[in-house]
């Protein structure tokens, strides 16, 4: 057993009142933790967070789909919106993802189209090319950083392409991207607050200088919709809406992306008859992505706030308490699934999940994420023989954060097919 899997058993095996998710022991492996929680306190106060956790799935899908009493107002902290006028920059405003209906639909109505499906399958070829120059700089050596070399790269590039704005500088996008990371992270120190305010006020002054150039001169690019964009009113969209919406994608297409590849290829290769079962048959690859979704997401878990008292499971929570829906608590809920704690590719009962959430704010990127997963693993299973850790003893390294679950490198060896 890995020392990871040891201290997350121990975690576990505390009395439910001593859990808390706030916890590196808990973020190695959380599933021991989130099995304890479905069982003895589905609707469970992390005194230590300073938040209740709803573990179960029916109970995050109610809450979820209950915009009026679970607001997402709060799901980046709200005394951090001002913070980047501290050092030169614009308040923070809000975007879809801190705006509860009607004001959501207005948010999002102009951002929607920008990565519908058809929009999306009409950028296959153009995804699939990156992904060959990708796997390109790595495939002769026969091995690679996984993270570093690939799903780190591959979706900066296409957000990059898709806001038209240079791949000179995907070294700021990784920093601005980290800064939001680390903002809802749960381990936030005042210095780390600092740090991604002045990440947020670099990115502003980046593309305050973007922004007036797509006016005059569009191309075909997010940005240049953005900026032509009118919202239900008739109005264009502000710089500051601009602003927080990009940043917006920035964050939530990047580090979510990169994650769902990285943890995909360790659970692979850690089931190495379900990696055999797709590549005997490639019709398994949509099959493959939501199990992997589901399995190990890279979204663990998110805040809302409640806007009244409301009971859950028996349990009265309080008016403006935090409330977290630990997603990959859900997708593991023996309630929901057979066998949950499997990971099959050709799981035939129903497959949804709370992966890319639910109801209103369904991840607006779930169909340009899911392709981008799709491409890659055809394209490695296509080109690589023996995919394999490159040290199997070495234990596995995940950022310090409750609600992303971040793979910090995966050094993978292979024979090139
Ligand atoms: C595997 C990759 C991804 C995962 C697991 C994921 C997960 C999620 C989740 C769980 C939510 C719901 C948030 C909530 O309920 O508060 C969400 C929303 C969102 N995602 Fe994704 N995401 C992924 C990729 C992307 C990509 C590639 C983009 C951008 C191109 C994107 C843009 C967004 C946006 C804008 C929202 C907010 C939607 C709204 O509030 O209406 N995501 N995502």
């Amino acid at each position: 057993m890995s020392v990871i899997e040891e201290k997350a058993r121990a975690a576990a095996a505390r009395p439910v009142d001593r859990l808390t998710l706030v916890d590196m022991d808990v973020i190695g492996c959380p599933f021991h933790a989130y099995q304890k929680l479905r069982e003895e306190a589905p609707v469970f106060l992390d005194r230590a967070g300073g938040f209740y956790v709803l573990s179960r799935y029916d109970d995050i899908s109610r809450a979820l789909k209950d915009t009026k009493t679970f607001s997402s107002d709060s799901l980046v902290p709200r005394e951090e919106y001002d913070r980047p006028t501290q050092y030169g920059g614009l308040a923070q405003v809000d975007t879809m993802i801190t705006s509860d209906p009607p004001k959501h639909r207005y948010m999002r109505g102009p951002l929607n189209k920008l990565f519908s499906l058809t929009r999306v399958n009409k950028m296959e070829a153009y995804v699939q090319q990156i992904v060959d120059e990708l796997v390109d700089g790595f495939i002769d050596d026969g091995h690679c950083d996984f993270v570093r070399q690939y799903t780190v790269p591959l979706p900066m590039y296409v957000i990059a392409d898709q806001l038209g704005v240079t791949r000179d500088d995907l070294s700021s996008f990784a920093r601005w991207s980290d800064a939001f990371a680390t903002l809802v992270s749960g381990f936030a120190t005042e210095e780390d607050k600092i740090w991604a305010a002045k990440q947020n006020v670099e990115m502003q002054n980046y593309f305050l200088k973007v922004i007036p150039e797509k006016r005059k001169n569009p191309t075909e690019d997010v940005i240049s919709d953005l900026a032509r964009a009118k919202l239900e009113d008739g109005q264009p969209m502000r710089d500051v809406d601009i602003l927080s919406s990009i940043h917006l994608l920035l964050t939530a297409g990047n580090e979510t992306t990169t994650n769902s590849m990285s943890l995909a290829m360790r659970t692979l290769i850690e089931h190495p008859d379900q990696m055999q079962a797709l590549r005997d048959d490639p019709s398994l690859m949509d099959g493959f992505i939501e199990e992997s979704l589901r399995f190990d997401g890279p979204v663990q878990g998110l805040m809302r706030r409640t806007t009244c008292d409301v009971e859950v499971g028996g349990v009265m929570i309080p008016k403006d308490s935090m409330v977290n829906l630990r997603f990959g608590s859900g997708n593991r809920d023996e309630a929901k699934y057979t066998q949950p704690e499997q990971f099959n590719v050709c799981r035939k009962e129903d497959v949804t999940h709370l992966a890319f959430g639910q109801g209103t704010h369904f991840c607006l990127g779930a169909s340009l994420a899911r392709k981008e997963i799709s491409l890659t693993f055809s394209t490695l299973l296509r080109r690589m023989r023996n995919i394999r850790l490159v040290d199997p003893s070495a234990e596995m390294e995940y950022e310090r954060n409750m609600a992303l679950r971040s793979l910090k490198h995966l050094h993978i060896a292979f024979d090139k097919a």
